[in-house]
């Protein structure tokens, strides 16, 4: 393990290795060089009805990403699979694994007197995404260029929708295109689409379908482990998202 942070701060872009004081959150109103940094404990719930959507790559890469950051951070699975605890464990990254979205939600509480960040990989289950939205303070939803999936990520931002009316408040909805192809129109053409719907943001960045990241899973890391230069651009797309998403949670915070 040590080997690979060693390795990983090797190849981080100077900018993404900003830990210059302890405990960002708690000790300074959260400001960095590049993005700005939400000052209060919050709930992530990375969500989209649709299974393959990248809801659990996401997850493990924002957990990880918050960890290098110097931000406490905890991944919550709620998907029976277990695929993201299990990813965690890996990675030295505090995690647990709890199906019975009732019980998790209690947890998710609980969590929020330790660390700054909790991070919910969801399952598909349409209940399940309800209690846990109930909680959650943001919901960052991976969406596929294609139509069919357009449809069942509009089925999760009503889910979203509901949230923020119940509560009378707006609730960080940030969406982005994951697995978009190079060289063609289908990702723009769906960013566009979901930015009608005025309001919920739309990432400005979007992760690109890479065989890295396909790998990654079973090998048992993430794109700042590896060296190859794909593996390097998924990580700069990651950490760009990953900002968006701060500077997004921070203007809500
Ligand atoms: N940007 C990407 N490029 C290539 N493969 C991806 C990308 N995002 C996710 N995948 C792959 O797609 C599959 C589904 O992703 P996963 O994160 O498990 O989705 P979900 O948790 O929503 O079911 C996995 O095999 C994963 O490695
Ligand atoms: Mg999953």
């Amino acid at each position: 393990m040590q080997q690979k942070q060693a390795l990983c701060s090797q190849e981080l872009e100077p900018a993404h290795n900003v830990v210059s004081w302890k405990n960002p959150i708690r000790t300074a109103v959260g400001w960095n060089d590049k993005y700005q940094i939400a000052s209060t404990t919050l709930i992530i719930a990375v969500s989209n009805i649709k299974g393959g959507a990248g809801k659990t790559t996401t997850s493990i890469h924002l957990g990880q990403w918050y960890q290098q950051q110097g931000i406490s951070v905890a991944v919550a699975d709620a998907d029976p699979q277990g695929s993201a605890a299990n990813w965690c464990r890996f990675l030295d990254i505090e995690s647990f694994l709890e199906p019975d979205s009732g019980v998790l939600v209690d947890r998710l509480l609980d969590l929020r007197e330790s660390v700054d960040r909790i991070v919910v990989d969801c399952p598909g289950n349409e209940a399940s995404i309800k209690d846990i939205l109930d909680v959650a303070d943001a919901i960052l939803i991976p969406c596929l260029p294609g139509g069919l999936d357009l449809h069942a990520t509009n089925q999760t931002l009503q889910l979203a929708r509901r949230k923020q009316r119940a509560q009378q408040k707006r609730f960080a909805v940030l969406l982005f295109i994951n697995r978009a192809r190079k060289g063609t129109l289908l990702s723009s053409d769906v960013a566009e689409a979901l930015r009608q719907q005025q309001e919920f943001s739309v990432a400005e960045t979007t992760i690109y379908d890479r065989q890295a990241i396909a790998n990654m899973p079973g090998q048992e890391t993430t794109v700042w482990d590896c060296r190859d230069r794909a593996a390097k651009e998924s990580a700069r797309e990651f950490a760009s998202l990953f900002e968006e998403l701060e500077t997004l949670l921070s203007a809500y915070a």
